[in-house]
């Protein structure tokens, strides 16, 4: 057992079922000052004021008035991937489109060919720095995809060294099969082709060697189709697995219509949203996911949060920490631009990144907020004066102290 004493501030406290935030219930985030928190083979199981807390012959931790948090829940990640796309970086500055630099042949594909000509040894060491690295940052629940493989063999390379993430690591993990992240050059003017690798060959071969839980589709111009993506997340759905989907990151047409059709978990990006496709999600229970390190990067324009909350939806952030439009997997830098650019308050960006994020890896049940009975990953900050000092003081590392499954890192 181990008890944490006097916590200053110990947020997203439920005694039963944190929900999901939507609309005006995304500014409810309850807080326990002056607290604390005791842990289990891994679990909480109690939590309250420091006035009761219970006088137990048990290890104790003194927080020294650091905030608690549950840890970050960050639903969106290609974190498997091959070296880096710096030159892209300065193509941009220098006036190329991240559009145009994959229609170039750059972009996707060319950490595909990083990939394919990496170790699997390689990959894994590569990615394990990576996932280390974003846990520091106080991440406990994180989903990869695939999808800089592009091959059957490469896509498989990926899963098979999440799965080792998995087996190394105190992090849960969630992961997707992407595929159809883009279409190889060999197969240009053949696309039929590629997409029947996809679902033919595999498909049927991650779902066989248990090696995802989503399949995911890039719905765009520069990818697959509205139709192509039907075709591929239908045959996803046959073989069990549902969807999360990357759309109208620079088009709307018809991506995120066909998600909510076919019962996505979530519709991933959305820096382009009408007010039809708004309608849509309020008929559903697709979460939409916001990812506002990729337009910082690649300085596009934000997803419209303020008008998906305010039109009564749920919101869940993710990094999208990719070599190639966010190479960074910091969810607290995350926090900061969904409240300083999207205008999101400091309680929606923690709820987004918290609770709404397990939703979209169906983790809801157990991460996402400090629960009896949920998970024991959580966080512990440096002395802060108050909630929004964390997202306001974008860039700083306030956090000290990491946990997963109650042991500290
Ligand atoms: O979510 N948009 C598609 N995929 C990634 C980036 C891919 C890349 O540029 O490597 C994203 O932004
Ligand atoms: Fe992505």
């Amino acid at each position: 057992m181990l008890l944490i004493r006097n916590i200053h501030s110990l947020v997203q406290t439920y005694s039963s079922h944190c929900p999901v935030k939507k609309g005006s219930a995304m500014s409810h985030l309850p807080i326990i000052n002056n607290a604390f928190l005791l842990i289990d083979k891994g679990i909480i199981i109690d939590f309250g004021e420091m006035k009761d807390c219970p006088n137990l012959n048990v290890k104790t931790h003194d927080v020294e008035h650091g905030f608690v948090f549950p840890s970050w829940c960050d639903s969106h990640t290609h974190l498997v991937f091959a070296g880096s796309r710096e030159k892209e970086f300065v193509d941009r500055i220098n006036g190329l489109t991240y559009e145009e630099i994959a229609q170039r042949g750059g972009g996707i594909l060319n950490s595909a060919k990083k990939l394919q000509n990496t170790s699997e040894e390689e990959l894994f060491e590569q990615s394990y720095q990576r996932l280390e690295e974003v846990i520091q940052y106080g991440t406990g629940a994180i989903e990869i995809k695939s999808g800089y493989g592009l091959t059957l063999e490469s896509e498989l390379k990926i899963l098979r060294v999440i799965q080792r993430l998995k087996e190394h690591s105190d992090i849960t993990i969630r992961a997707t099969f992407l595929g159809a992240h883009a279409i190889p050059k060999e197969y240009k003017n053949n696309r039929k082709e590629y997409i029947n690798l996809i679902i033919d060959q595999m498909l049927p071969e991650v779902v066989e060697k248990n090696l995802a839980n989503y399949i995911d589709v890039f719905c765009e111009k520069v990818a697959f189709s509205v139709e192509e993506t039907v075709q591929i997340i239908k045959a996803g759905a046959k073989l069990g697995l549902k969807a999360k989907i990357h759309t109208n990151q620079f088009n709307c047409m018809g991506g995120i219509q066909a998600s909510v059709e076919h019962d996505a978990i979530s519709v991933d990006h959305l820096e382009v949203l009408n007010d039809e496709e708004i309608k849509c999600l309020q008929n559903s229970d697709t979460m939409p996911c916001l990812l506002p390190s990729a337009p910082f990067f690649i300085n596009d324009h934000y997803p419209p949060a303020r008008k998906i909350i305010d039109n009564n939806l749920p919101v869940a952030l993710a990094t999208d920490f990719n070599p190639g439009s966010t190479p960074s997997g910091k969810m607290s830098f995350v926090i900061s631009l969904a409240c300083i650019k999207m205008k999101m308050t400091p309680e929606e960006a923690i709820n987004a990144a918290t609770i709404n994020g397990a939703k979209a890896m169906e983790l809801e049940k157990t991460h996402g907020s400090i629960e009896k009975g949920k998970k024991a990953n959580f966080f512990i900050t440096k002395p802060m004066s108050s909630l929004a000092y964390l997202p306001y003081s974008f860039g700083t590392n306030l956090i000290k102290e990491v946990f997963l499954e109650g042991k500290k890192l």
